[in-house]
């Protein structure tokens, strides 16, 4: 269908501009800040696995169309995160210097999110298919470090947890399933070429 596509990209802007509204419009509660720190940061982790989820599910469904939909996808979880980012910036730290060199070294998973979102950048700007011939075979190399982002994503999950587990526990299973078969898509592809040879 011709209007697929701008329909998915305004689905995926939408939580955004929920987010807004509801801070616009005094639902967020008593403390703004954190909400749209909490709220921005749960989409950016949404959007990492619905990215990862798009090979699972094309292979096991046959929908081989969701492939369309990957770099979109990619490209959301990068916005998210730098929105994240910018509203832990702004309403945590305060733009401070100092306070952002303290949370750093105090703080695990503060260190743990800024790494996960700087892996995200090179991944953001090669997310074309110009750097995709440039890059060739390099390309997908740095494209499997969303693997590793993954993982740190959930070890920033894990650690900043106080109270509700349950929601944690659901995504990292998530994560961990959709892991495991990449793995496992991989070993297999690397012993049947080991078979062929
Ligand atoms: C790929 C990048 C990132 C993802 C996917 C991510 C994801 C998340 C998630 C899911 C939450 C908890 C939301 C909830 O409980 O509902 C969160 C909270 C938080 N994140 Fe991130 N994050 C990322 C990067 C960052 C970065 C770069 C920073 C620091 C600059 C950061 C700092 C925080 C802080 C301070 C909290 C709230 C902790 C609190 O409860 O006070 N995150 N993040």
């Amino acid at each position: 269908m011709r209007y697929q596509k701008p329909i998915v990209f305004f689905l995926c802007l939408l939580p955004f501009i929920v987010l807004l509204y509801q801070a616009m419009t005094g639902q967020l509660g008593a403390d703004i800040g954190k909400e749209l720190v909490l709220g921005s940061g749960i989409w950016a982790l949404r959007f990492l696995l619905f990215t990862l989820m798009v090979t699972p599910l094309r292979q096991l469904l046959n929908l081989s169309s969701l492939l369309r939909y990957r770099r979109m996808l990619g490209l959301y979880t990068w916005f998210y995160a730098s929105v994240h980012m910018l509203f832990v910036l702004t309403y945590l730290l305060g733009w401070s210097a100092a306070i952002f060199v303290e949370e750093f070294a105090e703080r695990p998973y503060m260190a743990v999110g800024i790494i996960a979102w700087l892996m995200l950048v090179p991944l953001g700007l090669t997310s074309n298919r110009w750097s995709q011939r440039k890059l060739k075979h390099r390309w997908k190399s740095l494209h499997q470090s969303i693997y590793v982002i993954a993982i740190l994503v959930c070890a920033h999950f894990i650690w900043l947890v106080r109270s509700d587990y349950g929601e944690v526990l659901f995504y990292c299973v998530l994560f961990a399933l959709v892991l495991l078969y990449r793995l496992k898509a991989y070993f297999s592809q690397k012993q049947s070429s080991v078979a062929t040879n």
